[in-house]
């Protein structure tokens, strides 16, 4: 539904009508940084009886309870050095509100309930209520020697941090939240919550050990005014060597304080690598979870293996010989294997024109996933990362109110990597977030947010972006900017459909038998750096645009967009990306 730029502004007009008709514009993932925090909505209360996401309680489509044997993986229960943990996911709750948070929903908090014989509760659980139930809180075993000393005391007393009384909120009683005041050498994990104003009993939740616990970040809001709020919390430190455990509970503070003091996260002193998965129930994860990517119906430019592209014609480009570039071998075999990321080298097409079409398109048919497997959250979760290559990125669309752009070179690049990844539970299995990448950010989903396909699989959906090939949760158009400016990211259910459990297990250091394919280590440039003017470019399609307001916001957002887009750098292998070793950005 648009033109080319030389003609593009006689087509307007007419394009505008049928475009408006089409277009469903969602906020942008950039957008989506700064949420609404309209408490309370005082001119029209909401009823407390119209049901809510969260009067559901989310389980996933296909409910794995046998996985192959191995050391520990879904076993329950994980030592952290003296202090078991198991989590709990079936709750009681104590108190809900019924506006204010996310989508002016509520939210609610439970406590866990059916906690396993000689475990205790750490914190309670609170989620909005714009989405069914699905969480966890860990609770914890003193398996120490110690007696003076063990990794869990009761708390000595508790402070009573704030409560709803005087808030104009509908909820259906008030909430005191307490924090507990943990004995020396002790920290507090969570909050009780209770809804009189008598203090809970002190053998209702416990402190842990100080040298089991690590600081905290908040992450994402849950419910609150300006003056407080609550927020799920992790461990400020993340990556595949971090010890730092998410236990599930939340933090209720004053203000928005991102490194809260009063809460923290556990801390793994044992080996990460523990309860992860082994090669067999890797492969077993993989047959209940992978997901089905769905590209674009318009899609020109497919997946392919990594295989397919090298034997079809691409070339080894060598600084300072760009005249003679060399065929790469079949694996890449024949790819640099130093770590060195620099311009010396860069992979780019075949040079003559009908074998350089073929190759740009890509070969859905040959197309697999590269699969690394990575402990995170302190080895109580592995991030199963599911790599895709596509030989060429497309050119991008924007969008300009109601006008629809083609970007001519703009967001054009070869070699393009893009992943999903899979968050799923070494104590219980459960795939619980799934991340999609979109244009070198991307965002985390919950399991109860994403789409299952309708067959017996009951797997995972995701969808592909028309030619930037971002990936996303549901089908729609998410714009790329604000102010109905910005670049399209378009995604539909088209018929071409690549399975990804066509998966090449290709790294998981921490199995240490895992062989990895050469190109893995190639460190370099999968593409060649731009060869076209930005600025030309943008001169170019600024004539298209008539009205100077428009003209300028079109610049701002086009130079606000992320390198990868510009197509200023070339793209980068996976190993060379900064979430190979750390947690998703
Ligand atoms: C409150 O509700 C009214 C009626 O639906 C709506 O017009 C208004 O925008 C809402 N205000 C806020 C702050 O959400
Ligand atoms: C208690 O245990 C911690 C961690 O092992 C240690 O640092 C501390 O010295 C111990 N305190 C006593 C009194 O044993
Ligand atoms: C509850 O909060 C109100 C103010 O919001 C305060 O006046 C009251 O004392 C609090 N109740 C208790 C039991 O602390
Ligand atoms: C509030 O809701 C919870 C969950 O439904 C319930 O257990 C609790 O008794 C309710 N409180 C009041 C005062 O109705
Ligand atoms: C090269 O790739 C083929 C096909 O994917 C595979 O069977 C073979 O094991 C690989 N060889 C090496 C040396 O990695
Ligand atoms: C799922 O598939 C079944 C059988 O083909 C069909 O009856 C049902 O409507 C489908 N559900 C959805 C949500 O598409």
């Amino acid at each position: 539904m648009s033109a080319n730029v030389g003609i593009l502004c006689i087509f307007v007009v007419l394009f505008m009508a049928i475009e408006a008709m089409g277009v469903v514009t969602r906020a942008a993932p950039m957008d989506q940084i700064s949420e609404n925090k309209n408490l309370f909505n005082k001119t029209r209360p909401r009823s407390q009886s119209r049901s809510r996401p969260i009067d559901y309680t989310f389980e996933l489509p296909i409910a794995t309870t046998s996985w192959p044997q191995g050391n520990g993986f879904a076993g329950g229960i994980l030592d952290l050095g003296g202090l078991q943990v198991s989590q709990v996911s079936t709750f009681r709750k104590v108190w809900g509100a019924y506006d204010g948070g996310p989508d002016n929903q509520g939210a609610s908090v439970y406590e866990p309930t059916s906690v396993p014989k000689g475990f205790s509760m750490l914190g309670s659980y609170s989620q909005p209520n714009n989405k069914p139930l699905f969480g966890y809180v860990l609770v914890a075993k003193d398996v120490s020697s110690s007696t003076s000393n063990g990794t869990l005391k009761p708390p000595i007393d508790y402070t009573l941090l704030w409560n709803t009384s005087s808030l104009s909120a509908n909820q259906n009683s008030t909430l005191y939240i307490w924090l507990p005041v943990a004995p020396d050498g002790y920290k507090a994990l969570g909050h009780i919550v209770t809804t009189t104003p008598e203090k809970p009993s002190l053998d209702k939740i416990m402190s842990v050990r100080s040298d089991l616990t690590e600081q905290c970040e908040t992450t994402s809001w849950i419910w609150g005014s300006n003056d407080f709020n609550f927020y799920d919390v992790r461990p400020s430190n993340r990556g595949t060597q971090s010890p730092g455990v998410r236990v599930g509970t939340f933090v209720a503070q004053n203000g928005g304080n991102t490194n809260p003091s009063s809460i923290s996260c556990l801390k793994n002193l044992n080996s990460i690598s523990k309860v992860m998965p082994n090669q067999k129930q890797i492969e077993a994860i993989l047959q209940v979870y992978s997901p089905f990517l769905y590209l674009h119906s318009d899609e020109e430019y497919f997946p392919s293996s990594v295989n397919w592209f090298f034997s079809n014609g691409a070339l080894l480009y060598k600084k300072g010989d760009e005249l003679n570039p060399i065929q790469i071998q079949q694996n890449g075999t024949n790819l640099p294997q130093d770590h060195n990321y620099d311009d010396s080298y860069w992979i780019n097409l075949p040079v003559d024109d009908a074998n350089k079409e073929k190759v740009k398109r890509g070969n859905l048919e040959s197309a697999e996933s590269y699969v690394h497997v990575k402990p995170m959250f302190g080895g109580t979760f592995s991030d199963i990362v599911m790599w895709i290559y596509y030989p060429f990125n497309g050119p991008a669309r924007a969008k300009v109110e109601l006008i629809n752009i083609k970007l001519g070179k703009i967001g054009e690049h070869v070699g393009d990597w893009e992943h999903v990844t899979l968050r799923v539970s070494n104590l219980d299995g459960k795939l619980w977030q799934m991340y999609f990448s979109q244009h070198s950010s991307g965002s985390w989903v919950d399991s109860s947010q994403i789409e299952f396909q309708n067959d017996t699989t009951k797997r995972p959906i995701v969808y592909a972006s028309l030619h930037g090939h971002a990936a996303y949760p549901h089908e729609g158009l998410v714009l790329l900017g604000e102010n109905g400016i910005g670049v399209r990211d378009d995604t539909n259910k088209g018929s071409n459909v690549m399975d990804m459990g066509k998966f090449v297990l290709v790294s998981a250091d921490y199995l240490g038998s895992v062989k990895e394919p050469a190109w893995l280590n190639f460190y370099r440039e999968w593409g060649p750096k731009i060869d076209y003017n930005l600025d030309e470019q943008l001169k170019n399609l600024k004539k298209v645009l008539i009205i100077g307001k428009l003209k300028e916001a079109f610049e701002r957002m086009i130079k606000t967009l992320p390198n990868e887009m510009l197509g200023e750098e070339g793209p980068t292998g996976p190993k060379a990306k900064k979430v190979w070793n750390g947690d998703e950005v």
